[in-house]
């Protein structure tokens, strides 16, 4: 597998795989690669030639106090993670490679962002779809691999291809979780183990009020009091936001119909963990 640390030395492997007629399935990342970023670059590999993972901490999707500094970089096992699955090539820039001076240019989506992580995390998705527009101009992939477990994230993303015309079609990967239910996220190595026990409130959360809305219960309002009273059975988890959505706007929904996404962000110690799960009502 190659490791690219330059645009100019991914723009001339590119160039080269297009001389061959080769496709390339993107998986864009921050690195501490888990199953979950796994399960991407295996989705990839049917769909593309070679699958081109990028691992950057971008620090334009952090705010003032989060964990940008902190965030785990394991670049070595990342290496050695993608090259075990078959990964062709890793973009791995540096800060000042990818932003030599401050950005000018905004990306905004501004009925789209606010909802979920966006009502708490101000400008993350500007930062988000920023990079993402540069790493799909620098790739220049076939397909490009995001997972569901960021749902918003991966609206978004689909939103800015389709606005901009990239070239890009846009695969949604299913959540990869631990056996107790806890979706894998790079943030899971910051809890310690009483707290990696209480993390499980989050899916707990989520499949209660997926039952709920399996025995009827169609008023958003309803499940997410019924995701808010089962996080409170965990004393170490503190919720940010409950949110019975559409998946489309990510408005909230009054009544259910059709499909809703219930979501979820809660600290459990210092460390913040999101969740969702995308839930189909018979019409
Ligand atoms: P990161 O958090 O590293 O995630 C990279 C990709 O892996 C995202 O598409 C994310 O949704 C997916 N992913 C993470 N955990 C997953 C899980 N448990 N199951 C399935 N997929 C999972 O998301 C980002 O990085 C960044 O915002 C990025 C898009 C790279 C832009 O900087």
């Amino acid at each position: 597998m190659l490791v690219v640390t330059t645009i100019a030395g991914v723009r001339a492997r590119r160039q080269e795989l297009w001389r061959q007629g080769k496709t390339v399935a993107f998986v864009p990342t921050m690195g501490a690669l888990h199953e979950g970023h796994l399960s991407l670059v295996r989705r990839g590999r049917e769909l593309a030639d070679e699958v081109w993972a990028s691992v950057f901490v971008n620090p334009t999707q952090f705010g003032p106090g989060e964990d940008f500094e902190r965030y785990p970089r394991h670049l070595d096992q990342d290496v050695a993670l993608l090259t075990k699955e078959g990964a062709a090539l890793v973009f791995a820039p540096s800060v000042k490679e990818m932003y030599p001076r401050p950005p000018e240019v905004q990306v905004t989506l501004p009925r789209l962002a606010p909802h979920l992580c966006g009502a708490h995390r101000p400008g993350h998705f500007s930062g988000v779809a920023l990079v993402v527009a540069k790493l799909f101009n620098i790739v220049q992939p076939e397909v490009a691999l995001f997972g569901a477990k960021d749902f918003q994230q991966a609206v978004i993303i689909r939103r800015l291809v389709e606005d901009l015309n990239v070239p890009v079609r846009i695969e949604v990967v299913p959540t990869v979780r631990e056996a107790d239910g806890l979706a894998m996220s790079s943030r899971n190595s910051y809890l310690a183990e009483s707290e990696r026990q209480q993390a499980v409130a989050l899916w707990q959360a989520l499949a209660a009020a997926k039952a709920a809305v399996a025995s009827g219960e169609r008023r958003g309002s309803e499940l997410e009091k019924l995701m808010l009273a089962t996080l409170r059975r965990y004393p170490g988890v503190r919720p940010q936001y409950v949110a019975a959505v559409d998946p489309e706007t990510l408005a909230p929904v009054e009544r259910v119909a059709g499909g809703v996404l219930l979501a979820i962000a809660a600290y459990v110690g210092n460390t913040r963990l999101i969740d969702n799960l995308l839930v189909e009502v018979p019409q």
